[in-house]
C-alpha cells in the first residue's frame, strides 16, 4: 500500500471506530471508486492536514452527516415532512455557526468520494462541463468549493466567480482553491452573499452551478427565474437537488421528479439531459412510492 492510500485507510478505520456500522458500506462502495476519485479523496485528506486538521477530526465530520441524516430521516418518516421550513429556523444553526458548519462542509466534501450516489453527482458534473466553453463561470453556494474545483481543472472558463451567504463555505471555499494542493488556481472570485440578493448583469454566465442549494431555500422557483436571468442563451446550466431527502438545513420538500419538472418549467428552462440516482435496489418510481431519497442532476438551457 501506498504512504497516500495509508491516509485513506487511515480515514476510514478512524470513521469505523466511532461508527462500526459504516465498515461494511464504506467497504462495500470503494469498490467501485475509480482511482481518480480515490487520489483525490486522498489529495482532500492530505489538503485538510495541511490546514491541521487530522484524519480524526475528518472522520467526525463525516460521522456528523451521518448521524445527522438519520435523525432526520427519522423524523421524516414520521412526520411526513421536514422538520424545518423557514430559512430562519436553520441559518444560525447552520450556515453561520462557523464550528458546525466547517464540520457540515467537511463531511459532505467527503461523501462526494465516499458514497455511491454523491459519487455519481460527481462524476456526472465532470462529464457534463463543457471543457472548451470560454466566457463566465457563476456557482451558486460552492459550500466546501470542490465542485468548483472540478469545473477549474475541467473546463477552460475565462473567470469563476462564486457566490455562498456562509462566511465559513466562503472562506473554506477560498482556502481550498488558494491552497495548491488540487492545482494553481488564479482566476477566481468569491462573494459572501446571498445569491437572491447579488447584483448580477443578465445574461452574463455562460455556466451557472449550483449543486445542493435548491431544497434550501424557501421560494426555489424564484432562484431557478434568476438563473435564467444571469445564463447566456447558450449557457450551461447545471443543478443537483435530491427529493425525499431531509437534512437538518433540508427546508423545501421535493416529493417526486414531477415536482422538480414542474419548477424548472414553470421558469421557462428545458431539462436537456438528467440524472436519477434512486435509493439503492430499488427503482425511481419505487423510491417515490416509498418516500426514499433520489438525487437529481440536470443539465438545463433557456
Ligand atoms: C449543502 S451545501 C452544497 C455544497 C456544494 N455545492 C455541494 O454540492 O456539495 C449548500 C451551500 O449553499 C449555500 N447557500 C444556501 N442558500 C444560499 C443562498 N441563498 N445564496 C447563496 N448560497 C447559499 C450554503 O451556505 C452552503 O454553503
Amino acid at each position: 500500500m501506498s504512504k497516500d492510500m495509508a491516509l485513506l485507510e487511515a480515514l476510514i478505520e478512524q470513521i469505523t471506530i466511532i461508527n462500526p456500522l459504516q465498515l461494511r458500506f464504506l467497504e462495500s462502495s470503494l469498490e467501485g471508486a475509480l482511482d481518480a476519485e480515490l487520489d483525490d479523496l486522498v489529495a482532500y485528506i492530505s489538503y485538510a492536514k495541511t490546514q491541521c486538521l487530522p484524519v480524526d477530526y475528518l472522520a467526525e465530520c463525516y460521522d456528523l452527516i451521518v448521524k445527522d441524516t438519520l435523525r432526520e430521516q427519522l423524523y421524516f418518516q414520521r412526520h411526513g415532512r421536514y422538520r424545518y421550513s423557514t430559512f430562519d429556523e436553520v441559518a444560525k444553526s447552520v450556515y453561520f455557526d462557523d464550528e458546525y458548519m466547517r464540520k457540515y462542509m467537511h463531511g459532505l466534501a467527503i461523501t462526494a468520494y465516499l458514497w455511491p450516489n454523491h459519487r455519481e453527482l460527481h462524476r456526472y458534473f465532470a462529464r457534463t462541463i463543457p471543457a472548451t466553453q470560454r466566457g463566465k463561470y457563476l456557482e451558486i453556494g460552492p459550500g466546501h468549493g470542490m465542485y468548483m474545483m472540478t469545473a477549474m481543472r475541467e473546463s477552460k472558463y475565462d473567470q469563476f466567480d462564486g457566490i455562498d451567504l456562509s462566511p465559513t463555505s466562503v472562506a473554506m471555499t477560498r482556502t481550498l482553491l488558494g491552497n495548491g494542493v488540487f492545482g494553481s488556481f488564479q482566476n477566481y472570485r468569491i462573494f459572501e452573499q446571498d445569491f437572491l440578493d447579488g447584483d448580477f448583469v443578465p445574461d452574463s454566465y455562460a455556466a451557472v452551478v449550483m449543486g445542493e442549494v435548491l431544497e434550501h431555500v424557501e421560494e426555489p422557483a424564484i432562484f431557478l427565474d434568476r438563473i435564467r436571468q444571469v445564463a447566456t442563451s447558450d449557457a450551461y446550466i447545471f443543478i443537483t437537488t435530491p427529493i425525499n431527502a431531509p437534512a437538518i438545513d433540508h427546508i423545501y420538500l421535493f416529493d417526486s421528479f414531477h415536482s422538480i419538472e414542474s419548477l424548472v418549467s414553470d421558469a421557462e428552462l428545458r431539462i436537456v439531459d438528467k440524472l436519477l440516482v434512486p435509493y439503492p435496489g430499488l427503482s425511481v418510481e419505487e423510491s417515490t412510492e416509498q418516500s426514499l431519497p433520489i438525487n437529481v442532476a440536470l443539465v438545463l438551457a433557456k
